[in-house]
């Protein structure tokens, strides 16, 4: 075979004996299907926002993914980017394997008492799909801090944390080993960085890291460390869930049953759910992953694992003495959110901004340890004697749907406001009028009487070349 003259295919070719070699070997009685199913174009699915249902309800025609409460599948990909209510955060393209994270939750929350103040961590964040699974299914007060190590990734994840809406996403820019080493989070989701073999068919490229025996050893070290670093972070009864886009057992099933074997205060926690899932249990040990491999169940490849720390979660809030809030917001500012009496407010750097007060507490702790990317909710920026509000409020659950007037948009002159193009609008009002499309906010435009101006800030605008945050 020429494969000195095509030194790219040769490439390609070698790395898919190596990742056949590895399926057969460790899943011999359905590695025919798993290959068969590589061979298959990927499945494209999204995930509701459940706080931004449009008025026209497109997703009633869609097939559900069966694990999970928001995710739908589709038939095709369509472009996401041309769609304003993906610019809106009414839903999410994720993958559906990993929405199992959404089953996951669901069945930890049937055993928790309904009022448990959850504080989570989603370690390895960006770009934020798992983010979304931890906002939408604990309860809309917990805590969920999403860091990632990678400043270029963060800004991704903060897009995606922004469209989403919610109040309660904080996001930090914190190496593993830069937490305080104490038990502050109840759940912690560990969404390693991997070999990433799983996604083949979805992202081929996924495997340009010349996938070999050394590099999964690389990976699996690097996943070592970060549960080393992070273990001590679990609460007693509190639980870690590790999971890769890979299917060797060395990221996975060998690796967590060395971390049980070591760490004694934790052990696995078993699922139980429809055959028809067709979730595959991989089994070692002491180890127990939850499996999906295309050609077997409907996503791309993902492993999963779920470990409880021994003991019993202490519904004991977080508290330290509140300090007091030198500035003090006027109320119009504070009119900006639908419920401001469960909010603090604050001022700084000309900006305005709000964090949830069952939240303040555990907030002014982490925040004087970890380097905080995003705090609660950015309202808007004084300049000189005007307000001007974000669009992270516009995005945002809790923003005031009353305070200014709402214009709504059909779908041309919303593709149109992304692009920041020129058109004409009848507004009634003068000033700040927010954009509606099919009764969900977009953005914000100023109406200065004999021409508008669009505010939506110039990284949203929609560009030819854009490939979307995903
Ligand atoms: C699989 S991706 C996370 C995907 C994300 N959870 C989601 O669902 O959208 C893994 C992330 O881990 C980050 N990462 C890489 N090395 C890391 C390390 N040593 N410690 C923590 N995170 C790391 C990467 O920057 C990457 O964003």
């Amino acid at each position: 075979m020429p494969l000195m003259f095509v030194s790219g295919v040769f490439f390609i070719i070698t790395m898919l004996d190596f990742l056949e070699n590895e399926i057969t070997k460790n899943f011999p009685q359905i590695s025919e299907k798993i290959l068969q199913g590589l061979q298959e174009p990927s499945i494209v699915s999204i995930k509701l926002n459940p706080f931004k249902i449009p008025e026209k309800h497109f997703f009633e025609k869609l097939e559900k993914v069966p694990w999970s409460k928001f995710g739908y599948y589709l038939q095709e990909r369509p472009s996401f980017v041309n769609d304003p209510l993906w610019h809106c955060g009414a839903y999410y393209v994720q993958e559906a394997s990993s929405m199992f994270l959404d089953f996951i939750i669901q069945e930890i929350l049937k055993i928790t008492p309904k009022n448990f103040n959850w504080k989570i961590l989603d370690l390895c964040a960006a770009p934020g799909g798992k983010t979304w699974s931890l906002a939408s299914n604990f309860p809309i007060d917990s805590f969920v801090l999403a860091n990632e190590i990678d400043p270029l990734r963060i800004n991704i994840l903060k897009h995606n944390v922004s469209v989403l809406g919610f109040p309660n996403i904080y996001i930090s820019n914190n190496q593993p080993n830069e937490f305080p080493k104490e038990p502050l989070f109840d759940f912690i989701l560990v969404d390693a960085p991997c070999s990433g073999e799983g996604m083949f068919r979805k992202h081929s490229d996924s495997l340009k890291n010349n996938l070999n025996h050394e590099y999964i050893q690389i990976c699996a070290k690097r996943q070592k460390n970060i549960l080393h670093e992070i273990k001590d972070l679990i609460t007693p009864g509190g639980y870690l869930v590790y999971s890769t886009c890979t299917f060797n057992l060395e990221e996975n099933e060998k690796l967590i049953n060395e971390f049980l074997s070591q760490n004694h205060e934790f052990e696995t926690f078993e699922l139980s759910f429809p055959k028809e899932w067709n979730i595959f249990i991989g089994r070692y040990q002491k180890s127990i992953f939850y499996r999906f491999f295309p050609g077997i169940t409907r996503g791309e490849g993902f492993s999963i694992t779920i470990l409880r720390k021994k003991g019993s979660l202490s519904s004991e809030g977080f508290s330290l003495p509140l300090k007091k809030n030198k500035h003090s917001t006027n109320s119009w500012i504070k009119n900006h959110l639908k419920n401001p009496e469960n909010y603090s407010f604050f001022f700084k750097n000309q900006s305005y901004f709000a964090i949830k007060k069952n939240h303040f507490a555990f907030w002014e702790f982490i925040q004087t340890e970890l380097k905080m990317i995003k705090n609660g909710i950015l309202i808007g920026n004084q300049k000189s004697n005007d307000f001007l509000p974000e669009q992270e409020w516009v995005w945002n659950i809790d923003a005031n749907d009353e305070i200014y007037p709402k214009y709504p948009l059909d779908k041309n002159q919303a593709i149109k406001y992304l692009s920041k193009e020129t058109f004409k609008i009848e507004f009634q009002e003068i000033g700040i009028n927010i954009m509606m499309y099919q009764g969900i906010f977009l953005g914000l435009a100023n109406n200065i009487g004999k021409r508008w101006n669009n505010l939506l800030p110039k990284i949203y605008k929609i560009r030819k070349s854009f490939n979307g945050w995903l």
